[in-house]
C-alpha cells in the first residue's frame, strides 16, 4: 500500500480565494461563436455571485485562439463598468508575450497571468517556443508589469501529466515554478491541464514545489477529465493550499491538450468549502444562476453536478 511521507494534519484553511477561470479557460474552447454581449453577460453574473476574481480572456494570437478574439472588447468593457467603479475584484488576463502584454494594459487590463509548462512538447504545442524561451519572453512582461504596478501571475501548466510526454516529474515542475515566483510573479498555479492527477500525487507535487516556492504563493488548477479534482482538491487543502482555479459550470479544456476537458466546476467546489466551513464569499445559489445561464446558452448540460441537484430541486 502506498504510504505518504508528508504531514497532512494542517488545519484546513478558514478562507479560500477562488479564481473563477470559465470565461477564459472555458469558453477557449468552445466551438460554438460566444458573443462579446454574453461573456460580459456571464461576467456580470459571476460577480453578482460574490467572485472576486474572474479571469476575463487571454492577449493571445486569435490565429491560435479564435473564440477569444474579443479580447480588446472584453477588457475594455470590464474596464468602463467596473475599473471605473474602484472595483476590488481583479480581472486578470493571459499575456504570452509583449505584444499580449501591451495591448491588454491599452485595454485597461490591471492583473496579467504568464503561461508556461513543465513539459517541453505541450510548451512548443501551446505557444510554439521552448520552456526555456518561454521563460525569456515573459522576462520583459515582468519588468514592465513591475514598472506599472501591475501583479503578475504564473501559471505552470502540464504538472502531473502531459497529453505528449505521459509523466511529468515533480522536480521539473518545482524548477519552473521557481523560475515564475523568481521573475515576480506573486503567486503560481500549478495546472493539471488534462485531470491525470490523483490525491497522493498531488500532495507529493506540493510538497515538493513548496521547497522552492512558499506554500501560501501556490494556487492549483485542475482539469477534471478523470474524475479527481474534487478529490485533488481536498488533498490540496489538506496541505494548506487557500486558493483555488475554477470554472463555473465546468466549463474549459485546453485547445492544445487533446482530450482535454472542463475545470472543475466552481459550483462544485463551493459546495465542499461550504461544507468543510470554508469561507469564500460567495452565494451558490447565484453562482448556479450563472453557470445555468452559460450552459442553456451552449444548449448544453451543465457540468456541475451540485449545480444540477439544485437546479432539479427548483
Ligand atoms: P507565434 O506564431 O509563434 O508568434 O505564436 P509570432 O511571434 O511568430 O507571431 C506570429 C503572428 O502572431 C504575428 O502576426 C504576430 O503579430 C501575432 P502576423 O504578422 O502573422 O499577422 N501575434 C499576436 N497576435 C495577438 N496577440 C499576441 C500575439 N503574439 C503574436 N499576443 C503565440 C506565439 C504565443 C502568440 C501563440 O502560440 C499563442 O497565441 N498561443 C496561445 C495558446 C493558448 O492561448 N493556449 C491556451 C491557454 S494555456 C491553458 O489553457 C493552460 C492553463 O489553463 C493551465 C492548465 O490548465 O494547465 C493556463
Ligand atoms: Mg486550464
Amino acid at each position: 500500500m502506498k504510504k505518504l511521507n508528508i504531514m497532512t494534519d494542517m488545519p484546513l484553511p478558514k478562507r479560500v480565494k477562488v479564481i473563477e477561470v470559465g470565461v477564459r479557460d472555458g469558453l477557449q474552447n468552445e466551438s460554438l461563436e460566444i458573443p462579446t454581449k454574453t461573456k460580459l453577460e456571464l461576467i456580470d453574473k459571476l460577480i453578482d455571485s460574490g467572485l472576486a476574481h474572474i479571469e476575463a480572456t487571454s492577449f493571445v494570437s486569435p490565429k491560435w485562439v479564435p473564440q477569444l478574439a474579443d479580447q480588446k472588447e472584453v477588457m475594455e468593457s470590464i474596464s468602463k463598468v467596473y475599473h471605473q467603479k474602484q472595483t476590488t475584484i481583479s480581472f486578470p488576463v493571459l499575456t504570452p508575450n509583449m505584444k499580449g502584454f501591451d495591448n491588454a494594459v491599452l485595454a485597461g487590463a490591471k492583473e496579467v497571468a504568464v503561461f508556461a509548462a513543465a513539459s517541453e512538447s505541450f510548451s512548443q504545442k501551446n505557444i510554439n517556443c521552448s520552456i526555456e524561451e518561454s521563460i525569456a519572453r515573459f522576462a520583459p512582461i515582468f519588468s514592465k508589469a513591475k514598472a506599472l504596478n501591475i501583479p503578475v501571475r504564473g501559471y505552470v501548466s502540464c504538472v502531473l501529466g502531459c497529453p505528449y510526454e505521459g509523466e511529468i516529474s515533480a522536480e521539473k515542475v518545482a524548477s519552473v515554478a521557481n523560475l515564475l515566483y523568481q521573475s515576480g510573479s506573486y503567486e503560481i498555479s500549478l495546472g493539471d491541464t488534462i485531470g491525470t492527477g490523483t490525491p497522493v500525487k498531488t500532495q507529493e507535487l506540493i510538497h515538493r514545489v513548496s521547497q522552492q516556492v512558499p506554500l501560501e504563493k501556490i494556487a492549483v488548477h485542475f482539469h477534471d477529465t478523470y474524475g479527481q479534482a474534487g478529490a485533488n482538491i481536498f488533498a490540496a487543502l489538506q496541505m494548506g493550499i487557500a486558493s483555488i482555479d475554477a470554472s463555473v459550470s465546468g466549463l474549459g479544456g485546453c485547445p492544445y491538450a487533446k482530450g482535454a476537458s472542463g475545470n472543475v466546476a466552481t459550483e462544485d467546489v463551493i459546495y465542499m468549502l461550504n461544507g468543510l466551513g470554508i469561507e469564500t464569499g460567495v452565494d451558490l445559489e447565484k453562482l448556479v444562476i450563472a453557470g445555468d445561464y452559460i450552459s442553456q446558452f451552449l444548449k448544453r448540460k451543465n457540468g456541475s453536478k451540485v449545480a444540477n441537484a439544485i437546479l432539479a430541486k427548483n
